[in-house]
Formats: structure tokens, sequence, C-alpha cells
């Protein structure tokens, strides 16, 4: 939520940051604005709405020549998105630049010392207070000037209470940018005689690949020859570089009129890269960034998965293969309510969670509720070196590569064969099932690449049926076991992208209560279990579509192929490849995707930038 770039170096600092911006403006998209230090002075420019408008504006403006900026794209929390709200926020004296991507708790105590002290507070927004309190730390100092705004950052991080990545400049200590971060993700690119802050790796990747990861409570000072990470006390801190393991091209369009389009289409590949390097030279499984040791996952009798969104449906479809092969109670929990259920935890209890982002501020807050109980934590991450990782005992990196649009795709069906992987470890380590056994679902798993190609290969009367769809009010979802959260998925995805009421119901539920909402033409989009594997459930489906049809609903129905049952009461009908009832998940949810994303086109909206949303979430 918020994407924020600094640079310092040898090019124009407004190409280098506005490029970022465009690279991050899917954490927030309700305004934007840059800021360069030139002649002693900082200039600045911001506009509300999306990034497009402030480019429009630039253009218009003198150039803004400089080698050392920031800018931020924006996620409104405190003020509406305004001109006047959106960052950089300045000082009275119009020194520093302050950009800021989380919230500032205690905003009114220190809007309220401020004023009394004269301070003339322009904006709404808590972020316009750090720069005035940056303001008097830098007069307090006894010589402004180098090395004085990373001191001044230092002070005043310890008087903020709540969350923040801030990034700062000021025209009196010209080379120089600092970023802090409490909460808030923040990293730093290195590169030949320039580096870059960011809120994430996407936005300084086409400049260079080496990055430092930045953590809690620290600041940074960059130069263009140096990195400086101290700790909020001033101690110099320990940091952790890596290089990043993917290419800017994965950052681009490559020719698709969405990012969504792209990361449905990537689909196969994500999936085949989540099981690479799964397994030792004797055919074992391994996890090698685990961390966790075999005698504590021996020990494991209880599980608690937490997440929130997408990430959260694909924790409720892994219970059933973590129950099914490691036989151990699998709970489920939405991360945003985990810490205020009083939920029995102990040593033993091993918990998951899984982030797209690794930033998910819910998530990151259960993560540490956990630890602080003595439960390890294994997280099912895609961003290396985000928060909820390195908070961890342990990680699984989902191996997914950059997902730009909001909407989360191949994240999803990453996150799930990545669950699918830890459970057969589990399985492995505890001994509850053969080898061989865990050969056959490896195996099965190899062969889902191919599987989510062919449903790709046919998306033509998927797409059809969503821009027929396009004028209704009203989507409903069914499905069963892990179709039901599939159909959950199928609802989040059309709610996220076309702003259509959308729900999604366990079919079995269907007869106490949803079906009062059935009338002749409603849409009802409905997971079918396999005929074969799943019979008794397949057949109760069945049942519920026909209850569904007689009361004139319009039956959109996602069947394996061959399903000569079901194919008779489906106005719609959409095959499916033949796949065992686990794996089912991974085929069925990428046509619900595809709907969503059609039907949002259809409607004009803006598929890779939902309104009001963001793809990594930094506030409670
Ligand atoms: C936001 C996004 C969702 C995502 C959820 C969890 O709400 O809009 O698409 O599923 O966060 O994100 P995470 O990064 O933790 O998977």
């Amino acid at each position: 939520m918020c994407g924020i770039v600094g640079y310092a170096g040898a090019r124009q600092a407004l190409d280098v940051v506005v490029e970022g911006l465009s690279k991050l403006e899917y954490r927030g998209y309700d305004s934007a604005g840059v800021a360069v230090l030139a002649d002693g002075k900082v200039a600045w420019e911001k506009r509300a709405g999306k990034l497009a408008n402030l480019t429009a504006a630039l253009a218009q403006s003198p150039p803004m020549a400089g080698t050392v900026g920031l800018g931020h794209t924006r996620w409104a929390t405190h003020g509406a998105p305004t001109d006047p709200n959106a960052h950089p926020h300045t000082d009275c004296g119009e020194h520093i630049a302050v950009v800021h991507n989380g919230i500032i708790e205690n905003f009114a105590d220190l809007r309220a010392q401020l004023q009394a002290a004269g301070h003339v507070i322009s904006s709404d927004t808590d972020t316009e207070l750090v720069a005035h309190l940056l303001e008097d730390e830098v007069a307090g100092q006894s010589a402004p000037g180098a090395g004085s705004l990373a001191a001044a950052m230092r002070a005043v991080c310890q008087r903020l209470d709540g969350t923040f990545t801030l990034v700062a400049v000021d025209a009196r200590d010209p080379d120089v940018v600092v970023g802090a971060r409490r909460n808030s993700p923040l990293v730093v690119g290195r590169g030949h005689g320039e580096n870059f802050l960011a809120s994430d790796v996407a936005a300084f990747i086409s400049f260079t690949k080496q990055a430092t990861e930045i953590g809690q409570d620290q600041v940074a000072e960059i130069r263009a020859d140096s990195v400086t990470v101290t700790n909020f006390d001033g101690t110099l801190a320990q940091v952790r570089d890596f290089v990043v393991d993917w290419d800017a091209e994965a950052a681009e369009k490559a020719g698709f009129k969405w990012f969504m389009t792209k990361e449905i289409a990537e689909q196969p590949r994500a999936v085949a890269d989540a099981l690479v390097g799964r397994t030792d030279a004797a055919g074992r499984l391994m996890l090698d960034e685990m961390r966790l040791t075999d005698d504590e996952l021996r020990q494991v009798d209880k599980i608690i998965v937490l997440a929130c969104g997408t990430a959260y449906h694909a924790g409720l479809i892994a219970k059933y293969a973590i129950e099914h092969w490691c036989n151990i109670p699998c709970d489920v929990q939405l991360a945003s309510e985990f810490r205020y259920s009083e939920p029995i935890l102990t040593r033993t209890t091993l918990v998951i969670a899984i982030s797209q982002s690794g930033e998910t501020l819910d998530t990151l807050m259960a993560v540490r509720h956990a630890r602080e109980q003595h439960c390890r934590v294994l997280s099912v991450c895609n961003v290396r070196g985000s928060s909820i990782p390195r908070e961890s005992d342990g990680v699984v990196y989902t191996h997914a590569g950059p997902e730009i649009a909001v909407a989360s795709t191949k994240a999803f069906l990453t996150q799930l064969v990545s669950c699918y992987v830890v459970a057969l470890y589990l399985a492995q380590v505890q001994g509850t099932m053969f080898a061989s056994e865990i050969d056959t679902v490896l195996d099965q798993l190899r062969a889902m690449p191919g599987a989510v190609e062919e449903v790709l290969e046919v998306m033509g009367p998927v797409r059809e049926v969503a821009r027929e769809l396009a004028a209704e009010p009203c989507v409903l979802f069914l499905g069963r076991h892990v179709g039901h959260p599939v159909a959950l998925e199928g609802a989040l995805k059309l709610k996220e992208l076309a702003y259509m009421h959308a729900e999604g119901f366990a079919a079995g539920e269907l007869k106490h209560g949803p079906i009062a909402l059935i009338e002749p033409g409603l849409p009802v989009a409905v997971v079918v279990p396999p005929p074969k594997d799943m019979a008794v459930l397949h057949d109760k489906v069945v049942s519920n579509i026909q209850e569904i049809r007689a009361r004139g609903a319009r039956t959109i129905v996602l069947a394996e192929r061959g399903d000569a049952k079901v194919a008779q009461f489906a106005d719609t009908l959409i095959e499916l490849p033949v796949v065992p009832p686990l794996m089912q998940p991974l085929v069925a949810t990428v046509p619900l995707q595809v709907f969503a994303c059609e039907l949002a086109d259809a409607k004009g909206h803006d598929v890779d930038q939902p309104r009001n949303l963001a793809k990594s979430v930094t506030v409670e």
C-alpha cells in the first residue's frame, strides 16, 4: 500500500523515480508525487489520481533537473486523495520533502504539539507531520548538513507510533536520501555510482539486481557511492544482501492488454517453477529454506493456517490436503481475526502464514502473535526478503515471479502447490504416507502445468459468457469440498475487478438460505466435483444444479471433461481436465479468473488497478 522510490546517483532523478513509480503503481494509485533536489532547493510536483496525471503535470512544468530525488504513489489513509494530500510533504522552510507508507497512530497528539510550536500544517495527512518533526530535529542539530538528516530521522522515528516506511530528502544535505522502516517494506538497490530505496525491488530492477534488506526499526542513508544502515539507536545495523532472481522483463506487460491477463497466462510456468528443486538425488522431498528441523516438525500436532484475501482461500484448500495426507488437525483463520479470537496455541502448533507480498500487516501481526506464544511459524511467500519470511522460523518461497495486477492469480496457484509440498514434507517426516504415495502425488503435481495449459487453451466460452453477463447485478458461486474455497475465490475475483455483488457458497448450504436468492436469469457458477473419485458429492451437486435451474437460474457449470450426468443441466459448460480431486482447484480456479478479468474489461474497468484496492496492504 503506497509505493515509494528514492534515488541518489548520476542520472536525472526525476526519470528514475517516475519509472520506479510506474512499477509500483499496483501498491496504490489515488495520487502520486515526486521531489528532486537541485540548486540548494527542493522542487516537487504532485497530483491526485493515477500516475498519468502526475506525468501530464510534469510535462507542463519547468524541468526538474537534479540527481537526487524521491517519489510516491498513494493509497489514502489520512485525508482524501486530493492534490494537497498527495505526497511528498514539506516542512515550513520547504527544505525537506517526505513520503510515507503506513499510518502514524499518535497523529493527533503530534499535530497538536507541532501546531502549538507554530508549525503551519497544510494537509490532512499524518505524513506532513514527519516533515515538520524532521525540520525541528535538523534545526536542533549543531550543524545542519552532512549526516544530519539520517540522525534527525532516527530521532523522529522514535517519537512515532504505528507503521511506517519513510523516505526523505533535505536540500541542505543534497547528496543524501534517507529511508526508515517499521512494519512496512523498504529495500535498498545497489548500483554502480547510484543507489536506490524502494518499497519493492520492481522499482529498480531495470537498473540493478543487487539489493539489501532493511530490517525492522532501521534507517538507511543512501548516497551515489555509499549505503549506510543504522538502527534507530544509531548503532550500525546487520544487513542482508540478496540478488533479485527475476528480470526486468518479468514486470512488463509483454504485449498483453493487462498484467492480469499476462499473469493468468503465466500460470503453467509459475506452477512448474514452484516445484523446481523440491526433491534430492534420492527423490525425497527437501525444502531448503524451510529452516525448521525434522525433529521440530515431528512434534507438530496442530496446524493453523493464517492468511488474508486470496491467500486465505489457498489456505482453505490446503487444509483438505494437510488433514488428508498428514492426519494433523488443521484450522484456517483470517489473519486479521486471529489475535482477537484467543487462539489455543502450544509449542507443538505449527503456524503456516501464506502471503504473496510477505508484507500484509494483518498476517505479519498474526505471525508475531504466534511466535510470542512460542509456536513455530512457516511462511509461504512470493516476495523474497519481505517482512513475513524475515520474521518466520522458516519459509517456502512460491517462485511465482513478480505479480503486478492487484487481483492475485499466479500467486494463488503457486501458494496451493507450495502448501501441498509442505503437507507432503510433513507427511514424509511424520511417516503418515509411504514414499511411493508421496511420489504419486508429486507426479500428479508435476502434471499440473500441462493441465493448467489445457484449461487456458479453451477459455473462449468463458470469455463469451463473461461479456454476456457484464450488465448483471449479481453472480453466485457454488462448490463443495475443495470446490467451496474455489467458489469463494471466484466470487472474490468478481467483486475485486467487476465491482459486482458476488457470493460464494458451499453448495450443501444452498437449501439453508442462499436458494432464496435464486430468481429467473440469475447467473450461478458451479464447481462440480469429479464424478468418479467423488461420486457422492458429485451427485449431490448435480441435484443442487437441478434445484437452481428449476427456479430459473442460468447455470455456468465447471465440470470434468466427459461428465455426461451434469452436461445436460449446464447453460454454459466449462470443461476441466481430468485430475485427482485435490488437484481440481488448480484447474477450476483458472476459468473463474478469466471470467472476472473479461467481465471487468467488458465493463471498461481498469483490471490491474481496481478501485479502492491495493496489492500489498500494509495497514491493519
Ligand atoms: C490484498 C490484495 C489481495 C490479496 C490480499 C493478501 O487484499 O488485494 O489480492 O489476496 O491482500 O495479500 P498477500 O500479499 O498477503 O497474499
